[in-house]
């Protein structure tokens, strides 16, 4: 199965980066690889192209109504958006979006037809606990609450450790490989879900992408800053074939 690699741009680049981004991103990408790009809301629809497909980086819980400042999957789904982020460290930390949440849009996303990416992962002080296994155990169960393997066919799983986002540093390869495939194990024996796919992030970048991208059981990497200009994303795409 193809590679992913997800690019989240946060709240980042303006109209006149994303036209020269598009532009550059243009023929360079690998198709051995699933590309997936999350620009902000309003420049979703500049990305049209076979090459890489396209992600929100969030979305409300229900299709529509009054909740002014909202965008809904549905809405989403009819510029073409395929992928949404959900759950993200910096949503659960300056929007308080708690789990129960995080399910909710999860069901919502699920039954729209489009796939979510949860993303999961501990602090610097759950870590420096050795609580990450408990943490992760508890985001997923709270976060996949009433869902079967049926359901989470189309689902991927995001392992960013929450002191790694931005900061430069990552755990130890093999912490990586062990939480990867400690959160497949937990799919296995909760859901019997065999086929969820597990990505990495946290300070992925062009230095470190070859060791990460060979660990075992990883199925890709979600990517922040290394992926803000075109460049940067073609180089991490690249190295991971
Ligand atoms: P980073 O961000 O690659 O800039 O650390 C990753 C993320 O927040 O998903």
């Amino acid at each position: 199965m193809n590679k992913m690699v997800v690019a989240n741009f946060k709240m980042n680049l303006s109209l006149e980066d994303v036209e020269l981004y598009v532009q550059q991103l243009k023929g360079n990408i690998s198709d051995k690889v699933n590309v997936v790009i999350c620009p902000s809301f309003p420049f979703l629809f500049m990305f049209k192209s076979d090459e890489y497909k396209v992600g929100a980086q969030n979305s409300f819980y229900l299709n529509e109504g009054s909740f002014t400042g909202e965008v809904s999957t549905t809405q989403l789904k009819s510029l073409g958006v395929s992928y949404i982020i959900v759950g993200h460290s910096e949503r659960r930390l300056y929007s308080k979006e708690d789990n129960d949440l995080i399910n909710n849009k999860i069901k919502n996303i699920l039954s729209n037809n489009l796939k979510p990416i949860l993303c999961i992962g501990e602090t610097k002080e759950e870590r420096a606990l050795h609580k990450t296994s408990i943490v992760i155990k508890k985001q997923i169960e709270q976060c996949l609450k009433d869902m079967d393997k049926d359901m989470l066919s189309d689902l991927t799983i995001a392992y960013e450790p929450i002191w790694a986002i931005g900061s430069g540093l990552t755990p130890k390869i093999v912490e990586i490989e062990e939480t990867v495939n400690y959160i497949k194990t937990i799919c296995l024996s909760k859901y019997k879900a065999d086929n969820i796919k597990v990505l990495y992030g946290g300070s992925v970048n062009r230095n470190n992408i070859r060791e990460i991208n060979n660990i075992g059981g990883l199925d890709g990497v979600l990517v922040g800053s290394a992926s803000w200009s075109a460049r940067g994303l073609i180089e991490i795409v690249n190295n991971i074939e």
